[in-house]
């Protein structure tokens, strides 16, 4: 199967990058197209560093129709795995027409010029948050879809335009994986997570107390049915993300329809369990605080993976003490992210 070259939108991103590295672990060639809207340029040094490759990069935005059909043309893509996306829950909130532009018109413009020229496969950067408020836990991919935000529709959507191009084409294949709660960062030290501003998340967020940027975190709700009172969530290794990836569209490469799959560990772990983990990782205290319960947060959500387990030959192995030292091991190399580093 000539299934060589793989388009990565978003391939400068988190996640992206990540796969890159594992798609070229794999024996396959990335092209990376990216708008650096949320990402640094570094990015392909440090792929560079890991993999000893210099991955074609492709500056450019997913809505650009033109430059996709030229992207295409000259790289003979065989394949799209696409991230590229606007990702700030709270963001989409306050700018709904942003988040549905660039991830739900973004998504179409890149499968009109797929169809245009002839490219049949995508992966899918998806999210548990196409789950809406869970019904039960943990989550199968037959739990009921819906959304409370415009990020969360903004999947919904794609998902759907998604499962209407493969009724359409009895050749098209999309592989919808939904991501529950990514963190860690390559072993190397060299890649990881990199956001813009004050972090959202809660790994992201520790990770900058303890390198001193912030000067505590915030324990949203301590009050909730569970072991500590803390939220659960599924947190899973990025490098297992990217696997999961690469094990997807293996299976898959030669068949066609759209076929949804839950990316997580089955393991649910509460905030005060990840700041213990990193504090061991960093070998010192980090400073929180309980705080009130964060608007639209659930207590408790983790998936169930069976079906990717069976199907995709592929499960998470890596342990939250692995997320929270790999983490700690970029961070403390790069205090600033790629952005501000010197050396
Ligand atoms: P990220 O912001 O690090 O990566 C997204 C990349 O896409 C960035 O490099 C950004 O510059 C680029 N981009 C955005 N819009 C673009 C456009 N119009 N054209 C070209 N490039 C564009 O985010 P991430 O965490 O790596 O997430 C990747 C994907 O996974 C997204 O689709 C996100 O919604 C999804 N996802 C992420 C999480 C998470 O927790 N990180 C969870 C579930 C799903
Ligand atoms: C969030 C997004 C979800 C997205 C996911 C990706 C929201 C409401 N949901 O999920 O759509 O798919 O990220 O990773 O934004 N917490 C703190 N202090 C903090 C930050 C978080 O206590 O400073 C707690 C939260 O209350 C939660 C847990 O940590 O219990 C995880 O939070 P977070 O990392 O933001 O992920 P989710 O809310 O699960």
């Amino acid at each position: 199967m000539m299934e060589n070259t793989i388009l990565v939108t978003g391939g400068a991103g988190f996640i992206g990058s990540h796969t890159c590295i594992a798609l070229h672990e794999a024996g396959f060639r990335p092209v990376v197209l990216d708008n650096f809207s949320n990402a640094s340029v570094r990015v392909l040094d440090q792929l560079e560093r890991i993999t000893g490759q210099r991955f074609p990069l492709v500056r450019g935005d997913i809505r650009d129709a033109d430059l996709l059909r030229d992207t295409f043309q000259r790289y003979r893509i065989d394949a799209v795995f696409h991230f590229a996306a606007l990702k700030a829950v709270g963001e989409s909130v306050r700018q709904p027409l942003a988040y549905y532009e660039n991830n739900v018109s973004g998504s179409l413009a890149l499968l009109q010029v797929m169809q245009q020229c002839g490219v049949r496969r995508m992966v899918f950067s998806s999210s548990a948050t196409v789950y809406g408020e869970p019904q039960y836990v943990p989550i199968d991919e037959a739990h009921p879809i819906g959304s409370t935000n415009p990020y969360g529709w903004s999947k919904v959507m794609v998902e759907q335009l998604l499962r209407d191009v493969a009724s359409a084409d009895s050749d098209f294949l999309a592989l919808a994986l939904r991501y529950f709660n990514p963190v860690g960062a390559h072993e190397s030290g060299l890649l990881g997570e990199d956001p813009l501003g004050t972090p959202n998340n809660l790994v992201p967020f520790i990770a900058q107390t303890a390198i001193g940027r912030r000067e505590h975190v915030q324990v949203f709700g301590s009050d909730y049915q569970t072991t500590d009172g803390t939220g659960v969530r599924d947190y899973i290794h990025v490098m297992d993300l990217a696997e999961g990836h690469v094990a997807a569209f293996r299976t898959h490469c030669g068949d066609f329809g759209f076929k949804p799959y839950n990316l997580g560990t089955g393991r649910g772990s509460s905030v005060l369990e990840v700041i213990t983990a990193f504090e061991k990782s960093c070998g010192a205290h980090i400073p929180w605080e309980a705080a009130p319960r964060r608007p639209g947060d659930v207590a408790v959500n983790w998936a169930d993976p069976a079906l990717a387990v069976k199907r995709l030959n592929w499960r998470a192995r890596r342990d939250l003490q692995t997320m929270t030292d790999d983490v700690w091991r970029w961070q403390s190399a790069y205090p600033n992210g790629l952005q501000e580093h010197t050396s």
